[in-house]
């Protein structure tokens, strides 16, 4: 990936001599490294990725997944693949290491693990932090992280247009999941991009709720935030829903949240400061009898990672690019009673912007 190492090492002040990107152990996997080494599946556990500037990148693989790395490299001329058992890795690094003067990590992702252990293998070398120029390259996608992404949008509309099938009176928040998660599945999914939300009646009020074996009741409304992990890109998609009969303050409450989306979405494009994006959506819900109720940023990018970059939230510094894929996700939360959220995906165009997600997203109340 001569192109995506290069398009890192011109975002990185100061400019090291390398790059380095190391594996722990699941969930500890720098997604970094499959930004450059770009292999559709695999763990690659304590495997590592050294860049240099003129775009050639040396990768010493785990033995577990040697078939997939050569395959890549194969069709890489600039990737060049050693498979090395992760405990007799250092005399590899060192080799390859040995007399350079700087080495760029992503103090963000790198376990402390790894950071002694190559200090101790290479005393002369200075390490530098690269994250934020790794998280600049990653934030902006090329048309074939578009197109991965939009297949997991696909998926997720996909089922969220079937939830409203699945909700009966008495299902539990996890047979909900475990049926979304399913059909994710189904629909080509290689698994899901975070642990599911469902969340029925006052669970929904809280934004990163666990799911549980609380039963549907009618007159809930109900809040389901999942995604689809599509060839290591991910989506993130929340619906939420009414299950009869109507509750009018809660039907008003996603009519106000749908407002606030349409003015997030209408802020969005090229040059505009991210920050403007989320302060929109807010003026929207502060206007409304649920002021203060907004109680997260408005989105944040998505790529390789569910959380991968920054977030929108009103002190945001960074501005709207081309290329940029995020969520748009409003909620008003109501303590005791419920919420309600409406997450999509899109990606900003020239002027303006493009739903990767497509299910249907104003008020919808399911007859009990
Ligand atoms: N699914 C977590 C979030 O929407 O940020
Ligand atoms: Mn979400
Ligand atoms: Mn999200």
């Amino acid at each position: 990936m001569k192109a995506r190492v290069q398009k890192v090492f011109a975002r990185l002040d100061p400019k090291p001599d390398a790059l380095l990107l190391a594996n722990s152990v699941d969930p500890h996997l720098d997604q970094s490294f499959f930004y450059l080494f770009d292999v559709p599946a695999g763990l690659f556990e304590g495997s590592v990725a050294i860049a240099h500037p003129d775009g050639e990148l040396d990768v010493i693989s785990s033995p577990l997944e040697a078939e997939t790395a050569f395959e890549a490299a194969k069709a890489d001329p600039h990737s060049h693949v050693e498979v090395v058992n992760r405990d007799e890795s250092d005399p590899v690094l060192k080799k390859k290491l040995q007399g350079v003067g700087s080495v760029g990590l992503n103090f963000k992702e790198l376990t402390h693990d790894w950071y002694v252990r190559l200090e101790k293998l290479l005393p002369e070398t200075r390490w530098v932090d690269a994250s934020v120029g790794i998280r600049n390259a990653r934030v902006t996608k090329e048309p074939g992280e578009i197109e991965r992404l939009r297949k997991a949008a696909q998926i997720g509309s996909e089922v969220g247009r079937e939830i409203p099938s699945l909700l009966k009176t008495g299902i539990t928040e996890l047979e909900l999941s475990a049926q979304m998660e399913y059909r994710m599945n189904l629909h080509g999914a290689s698994g899901r991009s975070f642990a599911t939300i469902v969340a029925f009646g006052p669970h929904g009020a809280e934004p990163h709720y666990q799911p549980g074996d609380y039963r549907l009741k009618p007159g809930q409304s109900i809040v389901c935030d999942f995604g689809a992990i599509h060839r290591r890109y991910v989506s993130d998609i929340t619906r939420s829903f009414h299950f009869g009969p109507r509750d009018d303050e809660m039907k008003a409450v996603h009519e106000t949240v749908e407002a606030a989306q349409s003015a997030a979405l209408a802020a969005i494009r090229p040059g505009v400061p991210a920050r403007d994006v989320h302060l929109a959506a807010e003026a929207v819900i502060n206007a409304s009898r649920w002021k203060g109720r907004l109680t997260h940023g408005v989105g944040h990018s998505i790529g390789l990672a569910v959380h991968d970059g920054w977030g929108y939230g009103p002190k945001t510094e960074e501005l709207v690019e081309e290329g940029m894929a995020f969520t748009v996700e409003p909620g008003i939360y109501l303590p005791g009673k419920g919420g309600v959220r409406i997450e999509d995906d899109i990606v900003v165009t020239k002027n303006g912007y493009e739903f990767l997600t497509t299910a249907p997203r104003s008020y919808l109340e399911v007859p009990a």
